[in-house]
């Protein structure tokens, strides 16, 4: 299949170019768009055969649930068959935003996005591409994002392409996405709220609306190494990489065994490499992170080293990030 990659004014998008998206999408076929955090690859949410192409196309597992994207509040409502008070709370302060809820279903929602489970996570979007879209198609999208299964998610047209190329119906390209990973994951089907995936939205910024949030992953590296099954590999480059807090010893040890090196660092200079210095600022550093990962990995560099940022509320999001891409499987 030939996969036609539309640019699209991101403040107002194009009717004409939604509508063609927004039928591609009503027939069934995928179509990958920007949103904040990373791009979407998304497909009617309540057409279950649309959706099975999502996990073709990813060569994701089955049993791995997916986001669906509402563009209002009522819309989100009928895809749940109970509406907690946090969820009330939570999506008056951050939706439209990077904020992932998981639910209790409603029957009308697929088995194939829920991975045969009983509940739902869905999200409503600030990028006014996808909020036009999911309009335009009149129905919710399911939508991960837009990258083959456990690598590195795109924070670009071009980063869609590179996976996705022919694979797909249409690619929307509005530029690159702001806020570079993506959404946290709550899930508010127990009694207490419990953090799924960090994400953009700090979790210090939800714990001051709802209170304190059951939290029970893995979060240093500590911890990743004593119990490596918690951390699955994800985000992942092609090119081998290593993150560390002191990336000196591991840089100089590489370097003694002639290894080619990319390196990512927190503004340290490292003798003999040309490292990126990455910003200070969680949100910053966010938002460069996939994009410097997705140029380093073209074959160039035989292992990429990146510095590990404090462990910090506001760096939980990139850390895990990092972390799962270094993670052995
Ligand atoms: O920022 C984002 O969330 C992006 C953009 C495109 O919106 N989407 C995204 O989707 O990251 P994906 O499929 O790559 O990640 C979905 C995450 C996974 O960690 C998945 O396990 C979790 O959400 N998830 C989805 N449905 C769930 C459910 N019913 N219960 C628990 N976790 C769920
Ligand atoms: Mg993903």
């Amino acid at each position: 299949m030939e996969t036609h990659v539309l640019p699209i004014d991101g403040t107002t998008p194009d009717t004409a170019i939604l509508a063609r998206a927004a039928e591609l999408l009503r027939s069934g076929e995928l179509v990958a768009f920007p949103t904040e955090t990373v791009y979407g690859l998304g497909a009617d949410a309540l057409n279950s055969q649309a959706v099975k192409k999502i996990y073709e196309a990813k060569g994701r597992p089955s049993r791995n649930p997916l986001i669906v994207h509402v563009v209002s509040v009522e819309q989100a409502k009928r895809l749940t068959s109970h509406w907690p008070k946090h969820a009330e709370m939570l999506v008056a302060h951050f939706w439209p935003g990077p904020l992932t809820l998981v639910l209790q279903k409603d029957e009308k929602v697929p088995d194939e996005v829920t991975g045969g489970g009983s509940t739902v996570a869905i999200r409503m979007p600030s990028h006014p591409i996808a909020r036009a879209l999911i309009n335009a198609a009149g129905t919710p999208l399911a939508a991960p994002s837009a990258n083959v299964s456990s690598k590195l998610s795109p924070t670009s047209a071009a980063h869609v392409k590179k996976d996705l190329d022919g694979v797909i119906a249409m690619i929307l390209d509005g530029g690159p996405s702001s806020g570079g990973i993506e959404s946290t994951v709550i899930d508010l089907t127990e009694d207490a709220p419990r953090l799924l995936r960090p994400g953009l939205l700090p979790l210090k910024t939800i714990e001051e609306v709802i209170g304190p949030v059951e939290q029970d992953i893995p979060q240093d590296e500590g911890n990743a190494l004593k119990s490596p099954g918690l951390l699955t590999k994800h985000y992942a480059p092609n090119t081998k990489i290593f993150v560390t807090e002191e990336p000196k010893y591991l840089i100089k040890k590489l370097l003694q065994k002639k290894q080619k090196l990319a390196c990512l660092t927190l503004g340290e200079h490292m003798d003999g490499v040309a490292c990126i210095v990455m910003p200070g600022n969680a949100d910053a550093y966010a938002a460069r992170l996939y994009g410097e990962l997705h140029a380093l990995d073209d074959g160039r560099f035989d292992v990429i080293v990146a510095q590990l940022p404090p462990n910090e509320d506001a760096w939980l999001g990139v850390r895990d990030r990092l972390l799962r891409a270094a993670a052995k499987e």
